[in-house]
């Protein structure tokens, strides 16, 4: 038997070959990449149904699995069709920058383990503090996600908060009750959040929103004066830098007074559309965002990194420190450092990180801020252009537009009846994922069941735009006309 588990390096060379050829065969057919392969979930079980293997394979065998089961059968988040949630493309460089940073395997936990990419991953804070116009000396954190990002961010709000009563100590134990407060289209993962914070969703005030799904500021204020005249604590504000499901941006300036006149952390919800901040048309519907106390936004949205790749942001690294710092003499590192390495473990939760922060600093380097900011005027300037086609169309209805790159609408045909024309999009929505050519989902706006699609990937054109409106139209009509033989 080897001793280690490495291959020669000529063999090594000739499988990084292999699988190099298969990175360029995504790339071949991307056009052609269907939105959904529709295989029953008991058939995709049953490819994987084997038991634990004692001996290893054939490495060059083994790829062609991975090609067969896995590559050819992945959802098309890469390719133009993908327009589900929030799902962006990635991008070329970012796939060097992961096998680049898997190959030496380094550990962010503390700075001597891996110190060009902890410099990097301080960088990469430097610069989202600068494109958000964030305190130059803002922390921050390199996570999962927008909904670890937003954790993150609640997480450090109650720490400092609650600082003086002790809350690290004393958890909720004797505090008197307190409220956080977004609007009804704030994501779910605030909810998760405040129940794993303890605080509750019992506590969490979902405000109701105006005609554009923002925030009603008026229904706040009077939330807030309730909550104090019952004898509860505001405690936090959530903005929404761009919901999920509409795109829709709070007035963020407002939010962030009313924060300041109520004594309250002001956290903004940007995992989505923070990044949109930095593109000039929309300057001016971000105003108030930099006033935020703390920022959740994601990478592996709009800078197009893959998975996974979210971001905290506050105003100190202090405030993390005070949130996050425990002693250990296993971790224990004070007199190597001279005071100016910053040690992860010392303000954030994990330990053992990767490197998420080399392939964001990598993309950003490769392609420069003018041509990510192109990319995402693009994605934003289809959605628009969708939401024409649409209103020209006479058998679509366009529900909601956004400023960003969100379109909700329904296929009407010739449907007359409200309910009808509702219910026959939710119905729409699973022969859309059996067809699979596209794929998108449906949300519900003021209790309404509509399709939305979210323009997140650029290599999304204005041709890939029309061919989706048509692969909807060809689904709803193979659908009208089983219903019609049926009656
Ligand atoms: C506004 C908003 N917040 C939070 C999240 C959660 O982000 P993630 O999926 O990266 O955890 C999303 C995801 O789409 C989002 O759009």
């Amino acid at each position: 038997m080897n001793q280690t588990l490495d291959l020669s390096l000529e063999d090594y060379k000739g499988l990084l070959d292999r699988s190099t050829e298969l990175v360029l065969q995504q790339f071949e057919r991307i056009e052609q990449l269907k939105g959904y392969h529709d295989f029953p979930q008991g058939e995709v079980e049953k490819w994987f149904d084997e038991p634990l293997p004692k001996t290893g394979m054939d490495a060059s065998q083994l790829l062609d699995e991975v090609r067969q089961k896995v590559l050819q059968t992945a959802t098309g988040n890469l390719g133009p069709h993908m327009y589900a949630y929030v799902m962006s493309g990635g991008n070329q460089m970012a796939i060097i920058a992961e096998k680049l940073a898997t190959t030496i395997n380094q550990n962010q936990t503390k700075w001597h383990l891996a110190p060009a990419l902890n410099e990097i991953e301080k960088r990469v804070i430097q610069w989202t503090a600068e494109l958000l116009d964030f305190p130059k000396d803002s922390g921050g954190v390199l996570i999962s996600g927008g909904s670890a990002a937003n954790l993150t961010g609640l997480t450090v709000a109650r720490n400092i908060f609650f600082e003086k009563e002790g809350i690290r100590k004393k958890g909720l134990f004797g505090q008197k009750p307190f409220v956080v407060y977004a609007s009804e289209e704030v994501h779910s993962c605030v909810d998760k959040s405040v129940e794993l914070l303890g605080i509750g969703t019992n506590h969490l005030r979902k405000i109701a929103t105006d005609a554009q799904f923002r925030i009603r500021l008026y229904t706040l204020k009077e939330q807030i004066q309730e909550d104090l005249k019952n004898g509860l604590h505001p405690f936090c504000l959530i903005g929404n830098a761009g919901t999920v499901n509409t795109g829709a941006i709070d007035d963020l300036d407002a939010l962030a007074d009313l924060a300041e006149k109520y004594q309250m952390w002001y956290h903004v919800d940007g995992a989505y559309g923070a990044l949109a901040g930095i593109l000039d048309s929309l300057t001016s519907e971000y105003r108030g965002m930099e006033r935020a106390d703390s920022i959740a936004l994601d990478f592996h949205k709009w800078l197009y990194v893959p998975f996974e790749a979210g971001c905290t942001l506050v105003r100190s690294w202090d405030k993390l420190k005070r949130t996050y710092f425990k002693k250990a003499a296993y971790l224990d590192t004070e007199l190597a450092n001279d005071g100016n390495r910053l040690e992860y473990n010392e303000h954030y939760f994990q330990l053992s990180r990767n490197a998420k922060a080399f392939k964001v600093w990598m993309t950003i380097k490769a392609y420069g801020m003018d041509r990510i900011k192109a990319m995402i005027q693009k994605d934003i300037d289809l959605t628009q252009y969708l939401n024409d086609l649409v209103r020209d169309a006479e058998d679509f209805e366009l529900v909601a537009d956004s400023k960003l790159a969100v379109s909700c609408f329904r296929y009407i045909g010739k449907m007359t009846s409200r309910e009808e024309i509702v219910e026959f999009n939710r119905r729409l929505m699973p022969q859309l994922e059996k067809d699979g050519r596209v794929f998108i989902m449906g949300t519900s706006l003021k209790g309404e069941y509509a399709i939305r699609a979210c323009f997140i990937n650029h290599r999304k054109t204005k041709a890939t735009t029309a061919y989706l409106l048509r692969v909807i139209r060809e689904v709803a009509h193979k659908m009208e006309s089983k219903i019609t033989s049926v009656i």
